[in-house]
């Protein structure tokens, strides 16, 4: 399969072909993503609670999204690859938010950056698009402000609906190449697609929009901390890992492993008797 691009990705959304999109934040798990067939990868900044276990995504740093950026680039080098501007990254000023964008690109080696924001960054997105760095918007819940939202709660309920639509409708303005939303009411996600002409990724937002994007950890059963009402968990692999860790467990407790064929020979008795 020939690598997406911003193009053909728009072309998708043109001819109604769902666009799919997984986080992966190492080798591995961008291998088996990509061997999978997926169109696009997320570096999210969901790193910081699902591989380095915080309770949020605040804390996630610029080193941090290059360190494991690199590493699905190289698990994944024929997939579209998202890298999420972490908090503080982007918010300062749009010379700042070019530096960063810029280092991801440089470093880091993906096709995108992600920010949070709708309106209230179209200045941003725009700088940094003007830059020639390809955005991704990221409107709805936006976990890095959980705080000034007041926790992981649904966006644009009732006449809040506006509010969210106007943010969407800048992230497009401002250039952006495609955009998430999560955790909108999935018809104000439908509208929301409908009405703009660029990509539409989404997470508990319904199933009307352009694309969806599941955490790897969720949509595999290996984040037990909670699971949203959102994430379909498509196979339980956290179980399978327990399971065959608790075998390797009780092997080597009754030296069941290894078995012949994982020794190495080369020293008989002999050799050994004198010495
Ligand atoms: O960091 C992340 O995983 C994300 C998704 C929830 C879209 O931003």
């Amino acid at each position: 399969m020939a690598k997406q691009t911003t193009l053909t990705l728009q072309k998708m959304k043109e001819q109604g072909e769902k666009i799919t999109m997984v986080t992966a934040y190492d080798y591995s798990s961008a291998t088996l993503a990509q061997l999978a067939g997926i169109d696009t990868i997320l570096v999210g900044d969901s790193l910081q609670m699902v591989m380095l276990g915080d309770d949020s995504t605040i804390a996630c740093t610029m080193d941090t999204m290059v360190h494991h950026t690199k590493a699905v680039v190289k698990g994944a080098p024929e997939t579209f690859i998202v890298m999420d501007m972490p908090f503080g990254s982007y918010n300062i000023s749009q010379q700042q938010a070019i530096e960063n964008a810029s280092r991801l690109m440089k470093e880091g080696r993906g096709d995108a950056v992600k920010l949070e924001g709708g309106t209230d960054m179209e200045h941003v997105i725009k700088a940094v698009v003007d830059a020639g760095i390809p955005v991704v918007g990221h409107i709805g819940l936006t976990p890095q402000t959980t705080a000034k939202l007041g926790g992981f709660k649904v966006q644009g309920k009732g006449e809040a609906a506006k509010e969210v639509l106007e943010d969407a409708l800048a992230v497009e303005r401002a250039g952006a190449c495609m955009i998430v939303l999560e955790c909108v009411p999935g018809e104000l996600a439908a509208f929301i697609s409908e009405k703009l002409t660029i990509p539409t990724i989404g997470i508990g937002a319904g199933n009307k929009t352009d694309g969806q994007v599941l955490v790897y950890h969720d949509l595999l059963g290996l984040f037990d901390k909670f699971v949203p009402k959102f994430v379909k968990v498509y196979k339980n692999i956290g179980n399978e890992i327990v399971e065959g860790i608790k075998e390797y467990i009780s092997d080597v407790k009754s030296s069941a492993f290894p078995e012949e064929k994982h020794i190495f020979g080369g020293v008989s008795k002999e050799d050994l008797k004198d010495l």
